[in-house]
């Protein structure tokens, strides 16, 4: 950003519509969403993301990696003709006509604070940092509102009898979107709950595995020391260069 622009031309400026590269005239098919209760004519067939950004929005927060993953892009909505309010990610969810919405990039739920090697291994570190689990009325609300499918419920009931594998593994694609805590009438936040559970079962049951050793080891022993003291000297431009140049994990 221009460092000499005053403050009315950076809020200008991040008001400023942002190009989806769509040329109006090339596109037949449009339908009309109400983001925050305003109406917009956006392209059918674009994800809320990108329909919000064609339609001008420009998000400095609320949206990371486009791909589904980072939980930033929350959004609840409600169909044409249909009473129901539903939440998905606004990078995942295709905009239908009609379709009434708000993003939710942030729910300020509270996170308990530990030293996961202080704590005992069973449910009384999940009683003792988020006692409200056990206000769990098992209404089955969060699983409906989770957009990565998971058994929420199930993995709230398993940290709550202390089975953190179980919760571990059934939370283990949670992608800390928040919509489940938001949608939560007995006020968990299920997230945080899923998080503490999977950093127990991480620290006291899951069996340290060779390749990591084997790492650790590695480090230990400077393997890596070269390597890093060159990039920590690369300048910008190399850094980008090697890191697209990097190499991948095949699928
Ligand atoms: S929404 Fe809340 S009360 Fe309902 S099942 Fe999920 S955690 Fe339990
Ligand atoms: S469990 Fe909750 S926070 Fe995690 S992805 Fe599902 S709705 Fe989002
Ligand atoms: S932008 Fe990351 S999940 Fe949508």
């Amino acid at each position: 950003m221009n460092k000499k622009m005053n403050i009315m031309d950076r809020i200008a400026d991040s008001a400023k519509s942002v190009t989806t590269g769509v040329d109006a005239k090339d596109i037949e098919h449009w339908v009309t969403i109400y983001v925050m209760g305003r109406a917009y004519e956006v392209p059918a067939d674009l994800t809320i993301l990108t329909a919000m950004e064609f339609a001008g929005y420009k998000f400095v927060r609320g949206v990371g990696c486009r791909q589904g993953f980072c939980g930033a892009c929350s959004t609840i909505y409600r169909k044409k003709g249909d009473y129901k309010l539903q939440t998905g990610m606004a990078c995942q969810t295709r905009v239908e006509d009609g379709m009434y919405l708000v993003q939710i990039p942030f729910v300020p739920a509270e996170k308990a604070i530990y030293d996961i090697s202080k704590e005992s291994y069973d449910v009384n570190a999940i009683l003792k940092h988020y006692p409200e689990i056990a206000r769990c009325v098992s209404c089955n609300t969060c699983t409906k509102a989770c957009p990565q499918d998971l058994e929420v419920m199930d993995y709230v009931q398993a940290a709550l009898k202390g089975d953190f594998k179980k919760a571990a593994e059934e939370s283990f694609d949670c992608i800390q979107c928040g919509l489940c805590a938001a949608r939560c009438p007995s006020e968990l936040v299920q997230y945080h709950i899923a998080q503490l559970a999977r950093r127990m079962y991480g620290r006291y049951e899951f069996p340290e595995p060779d390749y990591l050793k084997k790492r650790v080891k590695e480090i230990d022993m400077g393997k890596f020391n070269k390597e890093m003291e060159k990039i920590m000297k690369a300048s910008k431009k190399e850094l980008v260069k090697l890191y697209a140049e990097r190499e991948r994990e095949s699928d």
